[in-house]
């Protein structure tokens, strides 16, 4: 490895927030060209292929030797070592209907393993930080997972796939077995910051299958460095995962498969 994290996350964070510029001077005002993709829940806007072009523009300037992920464009490969992972708008549906909740997601890999995350909600202007073995940060002050035990004083998030009217594995079982034990369920509905709000104690546990590594790549490095379990839960059903402190971990997996 040959590059210095802390300077790279400044990068990395000065891309998410000029993104979030742009997202916030397109949100609420009808002008989105919202066209569907794999399903009809599945929606993509001219501001997520925008963000997304202008964060690839950015790696490309800093780093032309680094391949990189997006989620419109999918893999732009130099056979580097290095691998930016980006979602440009996670949590397009709430933000093409003009809800709060959605945020750039950017983690670097080198070699398969995640070295720095970043997630700006910019509307909520919240800006989540990981480097690994660092800590994790929300607008630059240390978070930590929530150290509730019992489920039934946890509140949890989770999300449905876009396959969910056609693939039976579609997590409604999940949230019948589980939602009874519950103080709470939220449909946040961007899984990047579901996992941040788990790494900063707001949620005490989310779950969710059927995710891309750009849904999660940043997110999960905050999680772990926040103090939190990120654990697999199925491997037919893309990215499965279960987040939360250690014991709440435990005791959701009684309930999700
Ligand atoms: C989606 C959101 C949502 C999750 C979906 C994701 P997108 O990402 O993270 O919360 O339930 O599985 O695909 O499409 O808004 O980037
Ligand atoms: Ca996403
Ligand atoms: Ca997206």
């Amino acid at each position: 490895m040959n590059i210095d994290l802390e300077n790279t996350l400044e990068l990395a964070v000065a891309w998410a927030k000029e993104v979030g510029e742009v997202q916030l001077s397109y949100f609420r005002n009808g002008h989105l060209d919202i066209e569907t993709k794999s399903t009809v829940h599945d929606v993509v806007t001219k501001v997520d292929k925008l963000s997304e072009s202008i964060l690839i523009e950015r790696i490309n300037e800093c780093f032309p030797d680094h391949s990189v992920l997006g989620e419109e464009s999918g893999e732009h490969d130099v056979h580097s070592d290095y691998l930016w992972v980006v979602d440009p708008l996670d949590g397009t549906n709430n933000y093409s209907q003009g809800l709060p909740v959605f945020c750039v997601s950017i983690g670097l890999q080198y070699q398969g393993k995640t070295l720095l995350g970043v997630v700006y909600a910019p509307y909520l202007d919240e800006l989540y930080t990981a480097i690994r073995g660092k800590g994790a940060f929300l607008n630059h002050v240390s978070i930590h997972v929530s150290d509730k035990t019992e489920l039934d004083r946890s509140v949890l998030a989770t999300g449905f796939p876009y396959d969910k009217g056609i693939h039976p594995v579609n997590n409604i079982d999940n949230l019948s077995r589980i939602l009874p034990h519950l103080r709470g369920i939220r449909r946040m509905g961007s899984a990047a910051y579901d996992l941040c709000g788990v790494a900063a104690g707001f949620l005490d546990g989310y779950w969710e299958l059927g995710l891309k590594l750009w849904d999660v790549c940043a997110g999960v490095l905050i999680v772990q460095e926040a103090g939190g379990y990120v654990e697999p839960f199925r491997d037919d059903r893309g990215i499965a995962i279960l987040s939360g402190n250690p014991k709440i971990v435990e005791k959701m997996k009684e309930y999700i498969n």
